[in-house]
This record gives C-alpha cells, sequence and structure tokens, in this order.
C-alpha cells in the first residue's frame, strides 16, 4: 500500500498532506495569481514556453481566447443547468447505477463534502453510454457534442506544445495517452449555497487522477489551489478555461510537471457549478515516465501501472483515508 502511494502524488503523500492542512482554513488568498495564458498569440514558442512553465511551476493555469465560442460555452452551462433544475425524480431517472457514471446526490458523513453531480463519458465514441447522458433538456447531447469536439482540439493543442516543453515530437503525449481512444469524461459539479460553507468543501482535496483536466466554472469562485504553502483562490476570468494537470502528466513527464493540489469551497448565497472535462489513458495502457525523458542521469521516478489499476487503487485509497478536510 506504501508503494502505491509513493506513485500517487508527487512529493507527499494526499492523506499525509491533508494532515498537514489541516489547520489551514477554508479561506483562499489572492495574493498570487495562478498564470493567464493567451492563446490569440501567434508565436507558438511562446506558448510552449510559457504553458510548460506553468504546468512545471504550478500544475495549473487558464487559458482565454482559445477558441471555443462564448456561445457554445454558455449553452453548455443553460443545459448542465436546466437539467439539475428538473425534479428530483427526473434527476433520479440518470441515477448511477454500479458504474460512476450518471446523477447522484449525497452529502458525505466524515468528509464534509457536498457532492452533487453528474458523470458522463464524452469520447471516445465507443465507450459512451448515452443512457447516462440526460434526455431533457432536449438540446443537452447536441451541446455537450459539440462542446466535446471543442475539448478534444484544444486538449491536442496544449499536449502538443507539452510535449515539445518537454523535447519531444508534438504528438508524444496525446500518441501516449491512445490517440484517438484516450478518455474524454465530463463531471457536471453543482453547489448549491451552503450555510455550512466554514465547515463543509465542495470537493474535498485531491490530485486529478488522469492525465489532464480542462474546467470551465461558472461566475462563483470556489476552486482553490495549493502552492507555496497555501491556499490560492482561482480568480473567475469570463470565458477563461482552467487547466488542471493530474497524476499521470506528471508521472510520464517524470516529475517535471505538478499534479496541482486543490480542492472547492462552497459559496454562502450562490450557487456553483463546475465543468471538469477529464482526459485520461486509454485503460489498458501501461503508464509512466516516457523512456525518452529517463535514463542513467534521470532515472525514473515513479513505476508504470495499467491506467485502470492506478484509478482503482486510488479511489480506494481516497475511500479508505476518508478524504479530506483541509
Ligand atoms: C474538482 O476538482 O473536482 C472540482 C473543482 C471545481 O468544482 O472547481
Ligand atoms: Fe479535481
Amino acid at each position: 500500500m506504501e508503494d502505491e502511494r509513493k506513485n500517487n502524488t508527487s512529493s507527499s503523500s494526499l492523506p499525509s498532506l491533508c494532515k498537514q492542512l489541516a489547520s489551514s482554513t477554508l479561506r483562499g488568498s489572492l495574493e498570487l495569481d495562478i498564470p493567464v495564458v493567451d492563446l490569440s498569440v501567434s508565436d507558438e514558442e511562446l506558448l510552449v514556453r510559457e504553458v510548460t512553465k506553468a504546468s512545471e511551476e504550478w500544475g495549473v493555469f487558464q487559458v482565454v481566447n482559445h477558441g471555443i465560442p462564448t456561445e457554445l460555452m454558455r449553452q453548455l452551462q443553460v443545459v448542465g443547468k436546466q437539467f439539475f433544475d428538473l425534479p428530483e425524480a427526473e434527476k433520479e431517472a440518470v441515477a448511477k447505477e454500479e458504474d460512476f457514471e450518471g446523477y447522484k446526490r449525497n452529502y458525505l458523513e466524515g468528509i464534509r463534502a457536498w457532492d452533487e453531480h453528474l458523470f458522463h463519458r464524452l469520447s471516445p465514441p465507443s465507450i459512451i453510454n448515452y443512457k447516462d447522458w440526460p434526455k431533457n433538456p432536449p438540446q443537452y447531447r447536441e451541446v455537450n457534442e459539440e462542446y466535446t469536439r471543442h475539448m478534444k482540439k484544444l486538449t491536442e493543442k496544449i499536449l502538443g506544445w507539452l510535449s515539445e516543453g518537454l523535447g519531444l515530437p508534438r504528438v508524444a503525449l496525446t500518441q501516449s495517452l491512445g490517440g484517438e481512444m484516450a478518455e474524454y469524461v465530463i463531471r457536471v459539479n453543482y453547489y448549491p449555497p451552503s450555510r455550512e460553507s466554514e465547515l463543509a468543501l465542495g470537493a474535498a482535496v485531491h490530485t486529478d487522477i488522469g492525465a489532464i483536466t480542462l474546467l470551465a466554472p461558472n461566475e462563483v469562485p470556489g476552486l482553490q489551489v495549493f502552492k507555496d504553502e497555501q491556499w490560492l483562490d482561482v480568480k473567475y476570468i469570463n470565458s477563461a478555461v482552467v487547466v488542471i494537470i493530474g497524476d499521470q502528466l506528471m508521472r510520464m513527464s517524470n516529475g517535471r510537471f505538478k499534479n496541482v493540489v486543490h480542492r472547492a469551497t462552497l459559496d454562502k448565497e450562490n450557487l456553483r457549478i463546475s465543468w471538469p472535462v477529464f482526459v485520461a489513458p486509454r485503460g489498458d495502457l501501461l503508464v509512466g515516465p516516457l523512456p525518452e525523458l529517463t535514463g542513467d542521469e534521470s532515472p525514473p521516478k515513479f513505476e508504470s501501472v495499467v491506467y485502470k489499476d492506478y484509478l482503482h487503487q486510488t479511489i480506494k485509497n481516497w475511500t479508505l483515508d476518508k478524504l479530506p478536510l483541509y
């Protein structure tokens, strides 16, 4: 188990980090801003440098002028909110069964994390279960399919710049995730206003298990990242997408990229909704430091693990450790 843990996070294991964090409060600081990368610049070398530096130093950044139409992002938010506004019985119709997909509402005792969400696969088409996609509102599917096309384009661009930042061909990271078979999954997180906002979290402290996450938030702040021993608020920027480096990019880059520790707080007065799209390797792939990045001078810092085993083990550890608090 200890060995498994060692694989999970960059420096210390998440449970021990959580203990260290236990004394901090839920207030974040705005003193340091997470990097913002403007993708409208035509100098690709500059983009490679900026995206690579942000992934090495922060493990999180926001992108603006990313090419996803603002109207599509608005529609994504409208259809998501319309789903959560449905009567409970209708939402329960897409309720989770055994799998992780579908709608779920719970208040996790002991973890103190609100968790009402809708989870479903987006790509590749062969893994999609449309029964886990809402039928209501009727535009839900079309909007999410269009959004997926944009997510894939943007992800591949970012992975291309990150590959070049590692000194590899542009396609290296995308291919290592399984190319067209890389898995895209969306989770719509719905955090109602909470009078307990000082006691409970919306999302418990964690790192993302997959490779990279592209998150669109509504205008209510709540996402916080842990850096330099403090929690920092991720500022809301209209139409920006928040990019979060997950465990697998940290492992594939042999520790050069950081898997940022983050959490989501609840707002006392306002409804917060976020739309993270998780990009993960194909489940059967063996994932570890890329061979081109390791050698006598830089031995692999992580064991290679079949991705679906990594995923299951990490989720099991989260449950056993009763993930965390603050
Ligand atoms: C998460 O990381 O699981 C959720 C983050 C957010 O809601 O902003
Ligand atoms: Fe996350």
